[in-house]
């Protein structure tokens, strides 16, 4: 059952036209247009349909919803184990404002993790608080993440206590982006117990999924404080909670769920807030989309997360095994277990390689994978690489992306021995600009692979030629747009 996204479609399958606004919408504007096409194969006629600027009655009002809106909000707070949740199309930067703005009164203190997203950091210094903040710290000599120091912030907490002028207000950013999750059982349970009357938001922006899985939602904020409200310990803690729904659910980019586990004022609070913050054209589709990706969640969360899980084990499992990769090295999930006392966890649909034996740079990998094997990878540490096995990474991608390491690792390996020193039975050219670094019967010097490597580095197309016969690219081309 999916209220929202039903109504809407219910309207696209009309034929409306609207003497309000949005002339794109069911290809109004485009009926006579050369460039309608180009609509079509962008955005489809589906979704030209569903982009509606209706309201009140027609579909919903946003921000006072009655109607498919309100009923596909409090399916959601029902599946993430909220009092209430809120949709919204601009994105987690605006819900964490919302959020921030129905938690915080003037003049009291916020205490805020230093690894919080920036939309935290541009918004504190507007409410009027007095804002500290607890610092980040490093994980260990080989691996390259960062994250709140949790110990140093419940110091903090608990000294801000002891002197009689408690922090109101703590925001952690409990889900990060390179995996590192936050034992909120642990860090909320002792927020409560030194001061109870505590609000706070967690940020679990990357970590929306992980509520559909039993293993995995041990660790979230909705189940933690229900467990610690049950328990009696978490009775008067409010907690605001925003997930980035569109980083690891099937929900349209910039959605964004706000739930809320506190009393109706904190709720009225956050409705006005909302008012105040979010755009007043809220995209249907986006919204109809978190109503859609918690139906998926209920019903298929479980499974898909179980499958990324199992493909994280997969990748780990064939770098470890497959001489094939041998130039790549696992970081992280399980070999890298982190020291139980930072209060932190790894998140098990990540996986962290580093590529310090492979002699490239993590950014031409990234686009080497992109131009030539269309494969997208966001993320890079130093030299290091970050995959998210999210729900939409089935077996298939993961085998391309595996074969498309192996054919990196040998090109790289077939280039290393063509460039290792001795006499030179071949042509080797970069190009530009055309003029052999080499020619056969020369002798391959140490200055020469020096060069040779750094022109790699630049992603210059290398080139060998054996006498009479094509040129093989050792190094397979990969052009830079810049
Ligand atoms: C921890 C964290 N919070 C909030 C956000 C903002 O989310 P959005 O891009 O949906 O505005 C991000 C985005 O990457 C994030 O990593």
């Amino acid at each position: 059952m999916a209220p929202l996204a039903d109504a809407l479609l219910a309207l696209a399958r009309r034929d409306l036209t609207s003497f309000h606004a949005l002339p794109v919408s069911h290809e109004g504007s485009l009926r006579d247009s050369e460039i309608r096409e180009r609509y079509l194969a962008l955005y489809g006629a589906a979704h030209l349909a569903a982009d509606v600027s209706y309201s009140g009655a027609m579909l919903d009002s946003f921000f006072r919803p009655r109607g498919p809106l309100l009923q596909a909000q409090r399916l959601a707070a029902q599946a993430f184990g909220a009092d209430h949740t809120f949709f919204l199309s601009g994105g987690t930067s605006t819900a964490n404002r919302v959020a921030l703005g129905a938690l915080t009164r003037p003049g009291e203190r916020v205490l805020a993790d230093r690894s919080c997203h920036q939309s935290i950091h541009f918004a504190l210094p507007g409410l009027g608080v007095e804002v500290d903040y607890a610092p980040m710290r490093a994980c260990c000599d080989s691996c390259p993440r960062e994250f709140g120091d949790i110990r140093r912030l419940l110091e903090m907490y608990a000294e801000a206590a002891a002197e009689g002028r408690p922090y109101s207000t703590v925001v952690l950013s409990a889900v990060s982006y390179d995996g590192v999750r936050y034992n909120l059982p642990a860090i909320l349970g002792a927020l409560a117990e030194t001061h109870p009357h505590v609000r706070v938001l967690v940020d679990e922006a990357w970590g929306a999924a992980h509520n559909f899985h039993p293993d995995l939602r041990t660790l979230t904020a909705l189940h933690t404080s229900r467990m610690l409200r049950r328990s009696g310990e978490g009775r008067q803690m409010e907690v605001a909670v925003t997930h980035s729904a569109h980083k690891s659910l099937s929900a349209l980019r910039q959605g964004s769920y706000l739930h809320l586990i506190g009393s109706e004022e904190m709720h009225e609070r956050a409705a006005q807030e909302l008012f105040q913050l979010h755009t007043t054209s809220p995209s249907w589709p986006v919204l109809a989309s978190l109503d859609l990706a918690r139906a998926q969640a209920t019903a298929e969360g479980e499974r898909l997360l179980r499958r990324s899980i199992d493909l994280a084990h997969t990748v780990r499992h064939e770098i470890d095994t497959d001489e094939k990769l041998s130039a790549f090295e696992v970081l992280g999930p399980d070999r890298h277990l982190l020291d139980s006392s930072m209060l932190v966890a790894d998140d098990p649909t990540r996986v962290m390689i580093s590529l310090k034996n492979l002699g490239i740079s993590a950014s031409d990998f990234r686009r080497q994978l992109f131009e030539e094997h269309d494969l997208y990878i966001a993320r890079e540490c130093g030299d290091a690489i970050l995959l998210h096995l999210h729900i939409g990474v089935d077996e298939k991608a993961v085998q391309r992306l595996l074969q498309a390491m192996r054919t990196i690792q040998g090109n790289r390996r077939r280039a290393s021995s063509a460039f290792s020193g001795g006499t030179c039975d071949q042509f080797i050219i970069a190009y530009p600009p055309g003029v052999p670094i080499a020619v056969p019967g020369e002798h391959l010097d140490e200055g020469r692979q020096r060069l040779i490597a750094s022109l790699r580095t630049q992603g210059r197309e290398i080139y060998t030629l054996r006498g009479r016969g094509p040129a093989e690219p050792l190094q397979q081309p990969s052009p830079r747009r810049d």
